[in-house]
């Protein structure tokens, strides 16, 4: 499915995002305070915005993305080859489920909107934290149902229009998945519970946007 939304990608973030999806990365890095010469890690990268984002708030880092789908990687080579960072920076196919990085690897792993599409988030949790260093940290900015009724009406009425959106994108279907798997996501509380059973500490909830997307971390 991402294969086949890739080219349209980033067009449509921005339009279903209405342009705020920058915002959210930005704050998302500044959570994680990535800094030079540090090693970092970004599970499903698509077309690789997140890394480009640790690029902007701190240069000469080292930062591999992994994705399985080889149109998003693709997408996201050409980005770092025009803005010529093509050295700092490694995309390759992989899974979250099964890391092919040794333990104790990065200083901070990140994932956007990713984990939503990952059917046993526990153990995807528990490899983020076996490839991050003691002390490294794990940020995980993804969309969320809001909890308000007056949020969740305004979010009822918007739902229609992004399946809309994605058909004019060329990927229609996969934008109706895309707002059914927000619904079907866990609860905030939920996700920060398993964080830590997943071993993480002094784990957090930072809610944007009214509760519609959430930036969750935790520390090994
Ligand atoms: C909605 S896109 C998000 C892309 C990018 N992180 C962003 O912030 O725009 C979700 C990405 O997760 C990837 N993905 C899905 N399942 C995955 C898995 N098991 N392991 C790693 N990546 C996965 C998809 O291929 C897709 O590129």
């Amino acid at each position: 499915m991402f294969d086949r939304v890739a080219k349209n990608y980033d067009v449509a973030n921005r339009a279903i995002s209405m342009g705020m999806d920058k915002r959210w990365r930005r704050e998302a890095i500044e959570i994680l305070k990535p800094f030079r010469g540090g090693r970092y890690l970004d599970v499903g990268t698509g077309t690789g915005d997140l890394v480009f984002e640790i690029l902007d708030q701190s240069a000469n880092t080292l930062i591999d993305g992994i994705d399985p789908s080889e149109r998003m990687l693709a997408i996201a080579r050409d980005k770092a080859a025009r803005r010529g960072e093509g050295d700092a920076v490694s995309f390759f196919a992989a899974d979250a489920l099964d890391l092919p990085q040794e333990s104790d690897t990065f200083d901070g792993v990140v994932s956007g909107f990713c984990f939503r599409n990952i059917e046993r988030r526990q153990k995807a949790l528990e490899e983020a934290r076996r490839v991050l260093k003691p002390g490294g940290l794990l940020v995980i900015l993804e969309a969320t149902y809001p909890e308000s009724a007056l949020i969740r009406f305004g979010y009822r009425c918007y739902r229609p229009l992004v399946p809309l959106i994605g058909r004019c994108l060329g990927g229609g279907s996969a934008y109706k998945y895309l707002m059914d798997s927000i619904e079907h996501f866990p609860k905030p509380d939920t996700v920060t519970d398993m964080f830590s059973a997943a071993g993480f500490s002094g784990v957090r909830r930072k809610s944007l946007t009214f509760g519609t997307v959430s930036i969750f971390s935790g520390k090994k």
